[in-house]
């Protein structure tokens, strides 16, 4: 694009003010800035800055909040019984019908690790990264269903390249290079909270950030993942988020229960301990599932108990879902697709006269899609209760906050080693450090076939093959 037309883009949008530093910059300074601009959509941009204070009224749509459909543990009211679901589920991965999404594009700012999340070093012995792990459960379930298991991994410009080098660095840590795709998500400018003007970051370089896990569908399309999935058969997709290495990854109960359920979009949660707990709230709103973030969900509403004392709102979504190929591709390529949430962020950005503005109050919009918006558009969305003992421990924070650090997820990670260990008869001395590899077992059944009966173990031990 010519300058004269950048002006004329710019100037009818409003948004002059990208050029101010233009003859500052040197020619390719200036060819990535008009690169950026070229690739805004500046009519979302003013519609979404205009919609700001017109979010759905989640304090309205929690009042009215009913339990969703749920299979919950130790329940003997579930439509299907456990075995039912992993009957069901083997039978679909034996037939090849499982791909597993991976998103992993978030910039793990609160782990205050500067490098994509995946990467960190998070097993307890063998300081293998999450990536890894991951992997590993992969190839294992492809192992023992005897089938491929594509891997799709949702990276953002700020964490693609290193991704792909480090996944090239360690031979995909044993995934067939047929069964790996990354590919990356868009970005969403930031724009100031006051007037809408798009933040600048630098004299070159415009405010963006990744558009939330729900862009997840915009760049299955354009990078023809989509395609590649319906191509390979790949009905259901296993989606988790990078950050909790717990996940039984096309564990078979919970996708025999979606698929048992007719469901095109299942979610995990747990029991919520605590009202107020920073997860997500699986709720039934006129008939229809939807997610109801923490930060969007009233106090009061949080608080409501039924007759039994239990919490009315009582389900935290831990972010791991099915999802049916097809609700992918219809929603994918509707003009709508998934709504933004507009959340109040802190941006630094230069100010017009060029200098470094670092606020210390939120003073900017940002945007972003989230794949649980995919609910209420799912036919016959159900829940799945997990133990969160099991199944949930998140990465999320830095070692000296509460919670979800490096230091809890290890521990999460041998306590279940433990737990294994013990069903299948090991003894282990109490404080020792266990690990196992998930190419060595990837439950306590496979566990307790494996190890020599009477085996004690007195020190740090890594079991892998
Ligand atoms: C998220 C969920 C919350 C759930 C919790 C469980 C949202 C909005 N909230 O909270 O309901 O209870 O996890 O752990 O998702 N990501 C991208 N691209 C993006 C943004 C995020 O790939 O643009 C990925 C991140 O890499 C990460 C995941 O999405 O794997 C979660 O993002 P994060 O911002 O950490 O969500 P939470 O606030 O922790």
């Amino acid at each position: 694009m010519s300058t004269d037309k950048l002006i004329a883009l710019l100037r009818a949008n409003g948004q002059e003010h990208l050029l101010a530093f233009w003859d500052k910059l040197d020619a390719a300074e200036q060819g990535a800035l008009a690169g950026q601009i070229e690739a805004i959509d500046f009519p979302l941009i003013r519609k979404l800055y205009a919609q700001r204070d017109h979010q759905a009224g989640m304090g309205e749509l929690a009042a009215r909040a009913e339990p969703p459909p749920a299979f919950r543990l130790n329940s003997d009211s579930n439509p299907f019984s456990a075995q039912q679901a992993r009957d069901r589920g083997v039978q679909a991965l034996r037939a090849g019908e499982l791909g597993v999404i991976l998103t992993a594009g978030g910039q793990g700012t609160r782990l205050g690790f500067h490098r994509p999340k995946g990467m960190y070093p998070i097993g307890p012995l063998s300081k293998k990264s999450l990536f890894q792990i991951h992997v590993e459960k992969i190839v294992a379930a492809a192992r023992r269903y005897s089938v491929r298991i594509p891997l799709f991994i949702m990276t953002s410009p700020a964490t693609h390249a290193e991704t792909e080098a480090f996944f090239a660095e360690h031979g995909r840590f044993g995934l067939p290079e047929d069964d790996l795709m990354l590919f990356c998500q868009g970005t969403m400018p930031a724009v100031d909270e006051r007037t809408g003007a798009v933040l600048l970051a630098a004299p070159s370089r415009i405010a963006l950030s990744p558009d939330g896990h729900g862009g997840l569908l915009a760049a299955l399309l354009g990078s023809g993942a989509l395609e590649r999935i319906e191509n390979r058969k790949i009905r259901h997709l296993f989606y988790l988020q990078v950050d909790n290495p717990l996940v039984d990854i096309c564990g078979p109960e919970f996708v025999g229960y979606h698929l048992l359920s007719g469901s095109e979009f299942s979610s995990q949660v747990v029991a919520k301990r605590d009202p107020l707990e920073r997860v997500g709230n699986v709720v039934k709103v006129d008939g229809r599932l939807m997610v109801i973030e923490y930060s969007d969900l009233p106090e009061q509403a949080a608080r409501r108990r039924n007759p039994d004392g239990s919490l009315a709102i009582w389900a935290g979504s831990i972010a791991v879902h099915v999802i049916d190929a097809r609700l992918l591709r219809r929603v994918a390529t509707q003009a709508e697709s998934l709504p933004f949430h507009i959340a109040r962020k802190k941006v630094p950005h230069v100010d017009p006269a060029g200098r470094r503005v670092e606020p210390s109050q939120p003073n900017a919009l940002k945007f972003e899609r989230f794949i649980f918006d995919l609910m209420p558009m799912a036919r016959n969305a159900v829940v799945v209760e997990v133990d969160p003992v099991r199944a949930f421990s998140p990465l999320k924070n830095a070692s000296g906050a509460k919670g979800d650090t490096p230091e809890t997820v290890r521990a999460a990670l041998i306590g279940q080693y433990r737990d294994w260990l013990c069903r299948a008869g090991v003894e282990v001395a109490d404080d020792v450090a266990v690990e196992i590899s998930p190419l060595y077992a990837m439950d306590a059944e496979e566990l307790a076939a494996k190890v020599p009966r009477g085996m004690r173990i007195m020190e740090p031990t890594y079991l892998e093959v």
